[in-house]
Parts: structure tokens; C-alpha cells; sequence
């Protein structure tokens, strides 16, 4: 069947992972960097084809949305694929092969130079999108940290999945927005109601509640703020690994399994991987993916970034500890989510 660059969307390999000697379970990971540009062309088809649907978004209005990373570049894809000008509002951390990108697939790149009193610069670049909303009134703003069609973008995901794999007992991803997380398991709960769903955050990222720290150098997962997409409800467990633990365990990825990904795989990786020993091996673990390693070529996969943030390389933390509470995490760590959020129910509002 001969596709447009639209359909190709979604339409990602699974592979199974060689794991280590005392793995037992099998480990299937969703390779959502072959989208043409990574996991979020997913969310960018399904926001932009729902709001012209709807009609929120009208044949040669223009779309305006802040990113700096992989959304930026599928809203680039398919809004100006589908004949509208697209604007991007980001900050001077973009890295040069986004923005490189970005230009060449014809968006208008807006970089936002000074930071805000307060908020930083995801508060300096969404003052720069409001002033453009009232210049533009007649612009779309995709918002994927609440628009509702980010986690439904993840249903395709889940349906070829369970094609492929049959029942899945446990699912592992990263999580920044909470989309593709929950809502893939959002799906794969309707067939399996015992799915065991496992949630990877950064140390010093507040999505679980832990203290932020801006200055954590992981990207892609992680967030300053609790996102309305994170279904608190679905998910049982929750780990963080620190920026030294996330990168080494992505040069694995690509030593062990020849998989060349971003810091986030990186990550799923590890925690799939100690799963994996935890468990029988009549269980079916499937893990998320999100994006390649180019973007990271000159920072984690370089041996002079580890030695300039003083991180030591070739060092990989096996074991998880487990904690029983919601606390700061410095090493790899695991919460019963699950449990705490039984203990803490009016701390959490779904
Ligand atoms: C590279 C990468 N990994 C992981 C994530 C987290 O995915 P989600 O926003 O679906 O939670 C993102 C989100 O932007 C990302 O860009």
C-alpha cells in the first residue's frame, strides 16, 4: 500500500530485547523513533486531524505551539504537510539538530531570549505564545499537556501491541506529558485488567511529587509541573534514575542491543530490564521507545560531557532501591505506587 508521510505515522516496529543472563521474563520494546521524526508525530496527527475535524482548526489557519523537542517537530510534519503555517516558540536550549529540522521542514521558528521573573523559560515561552494567540486569534494551540487527544493518540499503539504480543502483563514508560504512558495503558487495561503499569520519572522531576530541580540534565521525560495528561489512576509503580544512571544506561542500549536512542529509552531500558529478573518468564514485559540518539550526539554520547558535568561513564547501577514514600531521590529508586496511593488518596486528585 503506498502512503502519504501522514500514514506512515505510527506504524513503528516491535522488537524483542537480548536482555542479560538472569533476565526471565520477555521484554518487547515499541520503537517509536522510526516515526518519521520520533514518538510525538503520533500526538501531532492525532491533535491536528481531531481539531480539523472538529473545526477548531480551519483550512490555512495557522498552528503556534511551545516546544523545544520531539512535538515540535511532528506539528512541523504534519500541520504544514496539511498547507498551514506553522510556529514554533522555543527557547536558546533548543539543540541545533531540532532546530536545523525544523527550518528545513518550513516551520517559523520563534526563540523567546530572555527568561521570565519567574517561571523560567517554559513561563517566558508561553508569554510569548499568549501575545501571539492575540495577534492571531484565529491560530490553534495544540496543547499537549491537557488536550485530551495526546493520550487517545496511543490507542494505535496499544491495538498493534496486543496484535503482536497477545496479553501484556507489564508496561513500561517514560513520562513528561503522561500521554503516551497512560494512554496506551489506558487501552491495554481493557484487555488485561491486571496489567501491572510502571511509570519512569527523573530524580528531581515533580510529576511524583518529588522536589523539582531545573537543573537536571535528562530531557524529554520529566517535568517542573503535574501535567492534566498523567492518569495518576492507572499507574502501580514508579522509579527514578538520576542523569548519570539514565546515560549509561543508554550507552548500553546501543552497545547491547544496537538500539541508538535518546536518554528516555535509556532509562525504560534499565527499569525493563531489573523487571525482567523479578518476575517469571511466562511474562510478557512491553516498554516504549520514544526517540533516536541523534539530537544527543554531542552531549551523553560524548565522554567530555560526562567528565564537564562530573558524571562518571561505563558505570551501570543495577539494582533499584525501594522506597516507601514520596521523598527526593539522589540513585535509581522504585516506589508500590499503587500502595502509597491507597495511604494518600486526598493527596492525589484524578
Ligand atoms: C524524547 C521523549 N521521551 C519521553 C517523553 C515523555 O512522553 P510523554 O509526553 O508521552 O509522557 C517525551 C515527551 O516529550 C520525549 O520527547
Amino acid at each position: 500500500m503506498v502512503m502519504t508521510m501522514v500514514d506512515l505515522i505510527g506504524e513503528t516496529p516491535l522488537v524483542q530485547l537480548k536482555l542479560r543472563d538472569l533476565s526471565k521474563a520477555s521484554v518487547y520494546a515499541k520503537l517509536e523513533m522510526y516515526n518519521p521524526f520520533g514518538m510525538k508525530d503520533r500526538v501531532a496527527k492525532q491533535i491536528i486531524l481531531d481539531a480539523k475535524r472538529t473545526g477548531l482548526l480551519k483550512d490555512g489557519d495557522p498552528i503556534i505551539e511551545s516546544s523545544s523537542g520531539t512535538l515540535a517537530l511532528g506539528i512541523a510534519l504534519v500541520g504544514s504537510y496539511l498547507g498551514h503555517e506553522v510556529h514554533i516558540i522555543t527557547d536558546p536550549r533548543i539543540d541545533s539538530l531540532t532546530h536545523t529540522k525544523l527550518r528545513a521542514l518550513g516551520a517559523n521558528i520563534h526563540v523567546v531570549e530572555e527568561m521570565g521573573m519567574t517561571g523560567g523559560w517554559q513561563q517566558a515561552r508561553l508569554n510569548y505564545l499568549y501575545q501571539m494567540l492575540e495577534d492571531r486569534p484565529d491560530a490553534f494551540w495544540p496543547q499537549q499537556y491537557e488536550n485530551p487527544q495526546n493520550p487517545l493518540s496511543y490507542r494505535h499503539l496499544a491495538d498493534g501491541v496486543m496484535k503482536e504480543v497477545g496479553q501484556v502483563d507489564i508496561l513500561v514508560g517514560s513520562v513528561g506529558s503522561g500521554g503516551s504512558l497512560c494512554g496506551t495503558a489506558e487501552t491495554l487495561k481493557k484487555r488485561n485488567a491486571d496489567l501491572k503499569v510502571v511509570a519512569v520519572d527523573a530524580a528531581g522531576s515533580s510529576i511524583f511529587f518529588q522536589n523539582d530541580k531545573p537543573r537536571r540534565l535528562q530531557s524529554g521525560l520529566g517535568n517542573s509541573l503535574q501535567p492534566k495528561n498523567v492518569n495518576y489512576s492507572v499507574i502501580d509503580e514508579v522509579h527514578w534514575l538520576n542523569d548519570e544512571e539514565a546515560f549509561n544506561w543508554t550507552l548500553e542500549l546501543s552497545r547491547h542491543e544496537k538500539i541508538f536512542a535518546g536518554n528516555s529509552s535509556g532509562s525504560v531500558y534499565a527499569v525493563a530490564n531489573w523487571l525482567s529478573t523479578q518476575v517469571d518468564s511466562s511474562k510478557r514485559i512491553v516498554c516504549i521507545f520514544p526517540d533516536r540518539g541523534d539530537r544527543y550526539y554531542n552531549t551523553f554520547y560524548q565522554e567530555d560531557f560526562f567528565n564537564m558535568h562530573h558524571l562518571a561513564s561505563s558505570q551501570l547501577n543495577l539494582q533499584p532501591a525501594e522506597v516507601s514514600s514520596i521523598q527526593d531521590t539522589e540513585k535509581w529508586s522504585y516506589l508500590n505506587f499503587d500502595k502509597w496511593k491507597c495511604s494518600n488518596e486526598k493527596a492525589l486528585i484524578y
